[in-house]
C-alpha cells in the first residue's frame, strides 16, 4: 500500500475529563507505523434537523469532509442509559444525510468504549453496532475493548496506566488497519 491508513477518531463525549476522548488520545500514540489517527470533536454540533441537511453548518461540513477523506473510523462511545450518547447519534445522523451526501457508506471501523460502571459500555457498543448495519459501516468484530471502572485505568492526566488496556488498544488498531487494507484491496478505491 502506498499511503498511510488515515483513521478518524470520534468520541461520543464532549466532557472535559472524558474517558472516551482520553482513549482516543491514547490510541493516537498506539497506531501502527503505517497509520495515522486524528480526532474530530463532534460535541458542539447543533441538533440534526432535516430542514438544514442540504446546507449544514460549517462545522458539520468540515466533519463530513474529514470522514470522507478518512480510510477508517475509530468510535469511542460512552454508555448513556444503556445506549450511545446523543452527541454520537447526532454526529451519525449529520453524516448520514442527505442520502446523496452520506459519508458513512462502506467505511471500515472499530469501536471502543469506556464507562465508570463495571460493564465498560458493552451495551452502548451493541447499540452502535446495530446502527452501523443501517449506515453500511464495516466494523471489525474483535478484539473488543470495554473499559469498565475507567476512573481506575487512567492517571490524573488522563493517560492510560492500565497496560492490558493499552495492549488491547494496540492490537485493535492493528486489526483495524489490516481490515482497512483488505477492504481497500477489494474495492480498489478506499
Ligand atoms: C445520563 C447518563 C446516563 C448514564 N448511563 C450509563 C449506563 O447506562 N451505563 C453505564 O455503564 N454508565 C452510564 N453512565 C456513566 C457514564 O458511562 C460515565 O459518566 C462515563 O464516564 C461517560 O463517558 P465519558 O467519560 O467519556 O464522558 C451514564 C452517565 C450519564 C451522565
Amino acid at each position: 500500500m502506498e499511503s498511510k491508513v488515515k483513521i478518524l477518531g470520534i468520541s461520543g463525549s464532549g466532557r472535559k475529563g472524558s474517558f472516551n476522548s482520553a482513549l482516543l488520545r491514547e490510541a493516537a500514540s498506539l497506531v501502527p507505523a503505517n497509520a495515522t489517527l486524528e480526532v474530530f470533536d463532534v460535541s458542539g454540533f447543533p441538533l440534526y434537523n432535516t430542514d438544514q441537511e442540504v446546507s449544514p453548518p460549517a462545522e458539520v461540513r468540515a466533519f463530513k469532509s474529514k470522514v470522507k477523506e478518512a480510510d477508517a473510523i475509530l468510535f469511542a462511545t460512552p454508555e448513556f442509559n444503556r445506549s450511545i450518547s446523543a452527541t454520537l447519534k447526532n454526529a451519525l445522523e449529520w453524516g448520514n444525510r442527505p442520502p446523496s451526501e452520506d459519508v458513512w457508506e462502506g467505511k471500515p471501523a472499530a469501536v471502543v468504549s469506556a464507562s465508570s460502571g463495571p460493564r465498560g459500555g458493552a451495551r452502548a457498543q451493541a447499540v452502535l453496532r446495530q446502527i452501523m448495519v443501517d449506515l453500511d459501516i464495516y466494523p471489525i468484530n474483535g478484539p473488543e475493548l470495554f473499559l469498565g471502572k475507567a476512573q481506575e485505568a487512567f492517571d490524573q492526566d488522563l493517560r492510560l496506566k492500565d497496560e492490558r488496556t493499552k495492549e488491547t488498544l494496540r492490537v485493535l488498531l492493528k486489526a483495524l488497519v489490516e481490515w482497512t487494507v483488505l477492504l481497500r484491496g477489494r474495492s480498489g478505491s478506499l
